[in-house]
């Protein structure tokens, strides 16, 4: 018998998946990137879902990272890369006051490469927390937190589009999980490391992210209490990340409804780390039924205006977490084990290609994090003024009423690049609310956005991106670029 929706106790972990043989590398086709679709639609799913002004992520490991055919796979179809164990607690800071950034590092290095944004993941979770916070006498683990925030959260600021702040803090009947940071500081602790987390790096988005709270249940119940009374408090939470570990065929009917009472109360949502496992050996009509599940999620995401993207838990079937936390399940991924893609990857891609997405509601507070709905066609600066070794153009990639979306990609000439500034004057009022992969000074109508410290090198011929969300009317100014 399958088990319930609500997820099982997680079971033995049984290691690594092994890596699939290299043989498999070569079998892998142009079909693993690229699907046939109609004449204008996007053929990656970062591209259609850029389209609709969301982002399509995944989860890699630093182990991912020396698989080219996963990297390959995952650099040509996410824009959004979320490390699957590389910024947790036992990784970075495993013994007191001593930081390891290597392995988060390796992984924000690979997304900046390949123009992908980071989901930072995560800063408090009872789960893979050394043994040095579970034993601290109950009156230090404040300050070990709010240390560990602080520390983490300022070595990755700039680096990162948001932080899964607060991992999984609820029970399955909505009460808050007594863990060594609700016993020692009660439920003020979410609060608490939200307003540390956002002193540390006040432009990330800062989600609380937990699972089994896709539907409307008694754990989404709880947390919905607790984000009202957040957000009513002012207490800097932009988003909710519904982890989305389903089984197939079980997708709550809810989900839509649910995602769209938290954005109502001015928060974004995403889904965060999405799988849906099938008993194995799974069958062609348990696949199929994989793929109207993908289909349904991607749509529940297109129509809460507020929901700024998708994320699978990884690439493909041979290197999920599934197999080996529930024995007898598997094949949760867009891609089977052999890099092929699924009828869940193609549904996903027709979902973001055919579904009508919906603007933000006017009733959304606007000094919260801006949402990414699309309204308008992408329009492109007319002129590509070059002065310097560098030219830049910007693109509006998403408008909605009193606000947009633009990338801005700079390019090397015939010569590499070391640094960077862009600039342009808005035309009408704009202000830029959030800005990525860059450091922005503006100066009343005059915007000037300098390189990050990650991506002033730009090889000969060679380009990189950054990005804002702005208020006011969409708008393509004339934008310069010169390199010292
Ligand atoms: O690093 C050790 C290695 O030294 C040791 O030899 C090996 C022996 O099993 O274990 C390795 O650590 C494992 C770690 O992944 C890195 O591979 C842990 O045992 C294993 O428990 C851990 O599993 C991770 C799991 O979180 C822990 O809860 C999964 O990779 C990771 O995908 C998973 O991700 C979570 C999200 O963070 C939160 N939401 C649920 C999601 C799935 O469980």
């Amino acid at each position: 018998m399958k088990p319930p929706t609500i997820r099982n106790e997680r079971r033995r972990w049984t290691g690594a998946r092994g890596l699939v043989a290299v043989a498999a590398a070569a079998a892998v086709t142009a079909a693993a990137f690229a699907v046939a679709v109609p004449a204008q639609a996007a053929s990656t799913l970062k591209a259609a879902a850029e389209a609709k002004g969301r982002y399509f992520g995944t989860a890699l490991t630093r182990g991912d990272l020396s698989n080219t055919t996963l990297t390959n796979l995952a650099a040509a179809q996410f824009d959004m890369v979320t490390p699957g164990n590389e910024m947790k607690w036992d990784t970075t800071e495993s013994s007191r006051g001593s930081f390891n950034w290597g392995p988060g590092d390796q992984i924000v290095s690979f997304a900046q490469s390949h123009s992908m944004r980071v989901r930072g993941h995560t800063l408090v979770w009872h789960n893979q927390l050394p043994n040095w916070v579970s034993s601290l006498p109950t009156n230090q683990v404040q300050a070990a937190m709010e240390n560990h925030i602080t520390t983490e959260a300022t070595h990755y600021r700039g680096k990162v589009y948001s932080w899964d702040v607060v991992n999984e803090p609820y029970n399955e009947d909505g009460s808050l999980r007594q863990d060594v940071f609700y016993k020692a500081m009660g439920s003020g602790y979410i609060a608490d490391a939200l307003r540390t987390a956002h002193a540390a790096d006040p432009n990330a988005k800062l989600y609380i992210n937990d699972y089994n709270i896709e539907g409307i249940n008694a754990k989404s119940n709880g947390l919905y209490s607790l984000a009202q009374t957040l957000v009513a408090q002012g207490v800097p939470l932009n988003g909710i990340g519904f982890e989305s570990h389903f089984i197939v065929g079980q997708v709550p009917s809810t989900l839509q409804a649910n995602m769209q009472r938290f954005a109502d109360l001015g928060l974004d949502v995403a889904v965060t780390e999405l799988d849906d496992r099938i008993q194995m050996p799974a069958d062609s009509s348990e696949l199929q039924q994989q793929g109207r599940d993908y289909g349904m999620i991607v749509n529940a995401c297109l129509a809460v205006s507020r929901c700024v993207g998708v994320s699978q838990w990884g690439v493909d079937d041979g290197h999920s977490w599934i197999p080996g936390t529930f024995p007898g399940y598997g094949a949760p991924m867009m891609w089977d084990s052999s890099y092929q893609p699924k009828a869940a990857y193609t549904a996903a891609l027709n979902a973001l290609n055919s579904g009508t997405s919906v603007s933000p509601s006017p009733s959304v507070s606007p000094s919260r994090s801006p949402s990414a709905s699309p309204s308008a066609s992408p329009s492109v600066s007319p002129s590509v003024p070059v002065t310097g070794a560098c030219s830049a153009t910007i693109e509006t990639t998403n408008s909605w009423p009193g606000g947009f979306q633009s990338n801005v990609t700079v390019r090397a000439g015939s010569s590499a690049v070391n640094g960077w500034t862009v600039k342009w004057t808005w035309p009408g009022g704009q202000t830029i609310s959030s800005l990525w992969n860059g450091t922005q000074t503006v100066s009343g109508s005059s915007v000037t956005v300098r390189n990050a410290d990650y991506n002033g090198s730009i090889a000969a011929g060679g380009s990189t991106t950054f990005g804002f969300t702005a208020n006011g009317s969409a708008a393509t100014p004339a934008v310069t670029c010169t390199s010292p």
